[in-house]
């Protein structure tokens, strides 16, 4: 079985790398089909399995697709299907963006229902509703949705729910509208400001993305172009509790720190010291660290995505934290693993009640999902004695070497491939 194995009790000190951030490069790349000219080159794609999924699913739309490590280039002019119906569709959340960029580009898609982490019921009723706005039929058959119009017309969407992934679908299928769309409580994390930079860069008009307004005009075709993702927020921010939780100093590099403002503002309440010089962020902590309370919102508050690997700080913080998870209603499963390893929490509805304790002990562990994996990689770096974290895949998903970025900084991690 694949596993990792960690030595825990080590100091990170030095210097680390950010790649360009997931969930970005998983919307960046669907939209790159929409260009009916030239190629797409785009760069800083991070190297994670999501990735994978995503260039096979579009190459299996017909699109040409060469990858030179964090280069990828997309040649869309010969897509020739609006069927997404592969079995990497399932294995991923982001999959759905393919419905707003095919709806725009042939007026026709059908991608199979996405997947992605069991975190808790992941509706899309507000990508649909802004799909029928813009004048599409949405059905749902044998597994799969269904888009259809025969033309898209531009209008006002009020999304009754903040949603990173309403947000961008809708803007992609929007892009192709005939006149303005305009987009009312969107969503405003970075990766939406990158993919309407993006689109833009191709030849769209979209204004106001980073706020809750989006305004597009509607253009007839998209071209090629050349783009860099922005850094993983939530990468970054997954080191910066690393380095918080194990001590030492570590030098966080490729960020842009005004993306991680949020986490820094917790980590410095708890005691840990935070410098920023240009488009890096140095943490330097002594362990000795107080408990916070959290709870996790829309950019620009606290990221869900972060809470997992929060909780295992916050673990052998001195006193009691409460997170307040209040996105998704089932992302406390890594709790039940943290225990294993002698943490003390209570979990009631969407609370943590943490009650710090003075070391966590070795023990097998299994990632639940995604960030629950990274939150389980921590709590073996500061654990006693030697842990052994399964279902990497999860990890994989959506963390680029995770294993050599932090032995690089002094820790003791061994990947086990069977
Ligand atoms: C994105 O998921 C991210 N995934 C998630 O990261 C992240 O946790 C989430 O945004 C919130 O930041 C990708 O970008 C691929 P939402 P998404 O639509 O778009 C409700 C990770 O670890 N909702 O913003 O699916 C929903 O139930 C992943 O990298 C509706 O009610 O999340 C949730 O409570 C995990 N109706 C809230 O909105 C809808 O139609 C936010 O969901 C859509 C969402």
């Amino acid at each position: 079985m694949k596993k990792l194995i960690i030595e825990g009790g080590n100091p990170l000190n030095g210097d680390i790398e950010i790649s360009g951030a997931k969930n970005a490069a998983v919307a960046i790349l669907p939209s790159a089909i929409m260009a009916t000219k030239g190629t797409c080159v785009i760069d800083n794609i991070p190297q994670i399995s999501d990735i994978e999924c995503i260039k096979k699913i579009i190459e299996s739309l017909g699109a040409k697709v060469v990858s030179d490590n964090n280069l990828v280039t997309i040649d869309s002019t010969c897509i020739n299907s609006y069927d997404a119906n592969i079995e990497e569709v399932q294995k991923m959340r982001a999959s759905y963006y393919l419905i707003g960029a095919l709806l725009g580009r042939f007026k026709k898609a059908r991608v199979e229902m996405p997947g992605g982490c069991a975190i808790g019921v992941r509706p899309i009723d507000q990508h649909i509703k802004g799909f029928e706005a813009l004048g599409a039929k949405v059905t749902i058959e044998h597994g799969a949705v269904i888009a259809e119009a025969d033309k898209l017309v531009g209008t006002n969407i009020y999304f009754d729910v903040v949603s990173v992934g309403a947000t961008i679908n809708v803007m992609l299928a929007a892009v192709f509208a005939e006149g303005k769309t305009i987009l009312e409580n969107c969503a405003k994390e970075p990766h939406i400001v990158d993919v309407a930079n993006f689109l833009n860069s191709m030849g769209a008009n979209i204004k106001g993305a980073g706020t809750d307004v989006i305004r597009i005009n509607g253009v007839n075709e998209l071209k090629g172009c050349n783009y860099s993702v922005i850094p993983d927020q939530i990468e970054a921010g997954t080191y910066m509790m690393a380095a918080a939780a194990c001590g030492g100093k570590v030098n966080i590099n490729n960020v842009i720190p005004k993306h991680l403002e949020s986490i820094s503002a917790k980590l410095i309440e708890m005691g840990v010291d935070i410098t920023e010089n240009g488009d890096s962020i140095t943490i330097e902590s002594s362990r000795k660290l107080k408990g916070v309370n959290v709870k996790t919102l829309p950019y620009p508050g606290f990221p869900t995505d972060l809470q997992q690997p929060m909780t295992t700080l916050l673990s052998t913080a001195k006193g009691r934290s409460i997170v307040n998870e209040s996105i998704w209603e089932s992302r406390f499963k890594h709790v039940d693993e943290l225990k294993k390893m002698g943490a003390k929490v209570k979990v009631e509805s969407n609370l943590a009640v943490i009650e710090g304790v003075e070391c966590l002990t070795g023990a097998k562990i299994v990632a639940t999902d995604l960030r629950a994996g990274a939150a389980m990689v921590i709590a073996g770096l500061i654990a006693k004695g030697t842990t052994e974290v399964t279902n990497l895949e999860h990890i994989d998903r959506g963390y680029p070497n995770i294993e050599n970025k932090l032995n690089s900084l002094g820790a003791k991690i061994t990947r086990i491939e069977k």
